[in-house]
């Protein structure tokens, strides 16, 4: 595959790490995005991805933030060059029940995971149009699919996602750009290790193939979605939920 530079919104998350490790393995030049406060973090992701033999770049920018999800792709398009490959991956949540949710924690998750898959998909848009190549991958939930009791926030956001997702493919379709989403289910990050005990093993207790989802698994339909060959899939939506809903 050729080297075509994919970035990864919340490159140096649980599922976004394994995002860059498997278009890494595709010969991408991958690119992680990183929370500007995450500095720290990110430098200590990037070292042991070097360890790994994993020549992964980072790259500072908060995608709740237009102007700084411009700085963002401008740094990565002067460093790299032209992005071909977008991972709309950085997400949130603030579980709370509407009844007591702040209007903060509406804003926070709405501006983080659907504000930014605007943010920075209009970044890196008119370049893709210009190749005649693009493939663009967000990563929705479960939830924005069938909603989750304390999640309005982040099920709207992640429904949302879908939403943008099918206008979007059909306006560049013509266009050599794709433009799909994967909802995973529960998968095993620290997003959802901050889910109560009892509550966990319950939503477990609901998934037909009894276990979370591995990010691999998760990455494995982010790599199928964004490969050179996957050209006449657009606008569709891949569950990877171990059965925990079907539609
Ligand atoms: N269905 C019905 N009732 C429920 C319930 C459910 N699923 N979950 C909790 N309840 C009940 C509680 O037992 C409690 O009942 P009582 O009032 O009788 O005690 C009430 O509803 C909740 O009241 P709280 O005052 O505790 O509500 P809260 O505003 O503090 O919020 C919560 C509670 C934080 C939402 C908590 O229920 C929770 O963490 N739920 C898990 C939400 C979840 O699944 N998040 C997924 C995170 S991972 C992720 O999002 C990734 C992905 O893409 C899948």
């Amino acid at each position: 595959m050729s080297e075509k530079v994919a970035l990864v919104t919340g490159g140096i998350g649980g599922i976004g790490t394994q995002v860059c490790k498997r278009l890494y393995a595709q010969g991408r030049r991958v690119v992680a995005g990183y929370l500007p406060d995450e500095e720290a973090a990110a430098i200590e992701w990037q070292r042991v991805r070097r360890q790994e033999q994993l020549d992964v770049a980072i790259v500072p920018g908060d995608v709740s933030s237009f102007e700084s999800s411009t700085e963002m792709v401008r740094e990565v398009q002067e460093r790299l060059g032209p992005v071909e490959i977008l991972v709309n991956c950085a997400g949130i949540t603030c579980d709370r029940t509407l009844g007591k949710m702040e209007k903060t924690q509406w804003e926070a998750v709405l501006s983080t995971n659907l504000d930014s898959v605007f943010n920075v998909t209009r970044q890196v848009l008119n370049g893709m149009i210009e190749q005649g190549f693009g493939r663009i991958v967000s990563i929705s939930s479960v939830n924005g699919q069938k909603g989750q009791f304390g999640q309005t926030n982040y099920s709207a956001a992640k429904a949302g996602v879908h939403g943008f997702t099918m206008a979007l493919a059909q306006e560049v379709a013509a266009k050599g750009i794709t433009v799909n989403s994967v909802s995973p289910g529960y998968v095993e990050t620290n997003m959802t290790l901050a889910i109560p005990g009892e509550l966990r093993d319950a939503i477990v207790a609901q998934i037909p193939m009894g276990r979370m989802a591995q990010p691999d698994e998760v990455a494995d339909a982010v790599a199928f979605l964004s490969a050179d060959e996957t050209r006449y899939i657009t606008g569709a939506n891949l569950p990877v939920n171990g059965g925990l809903y079907m539609c």
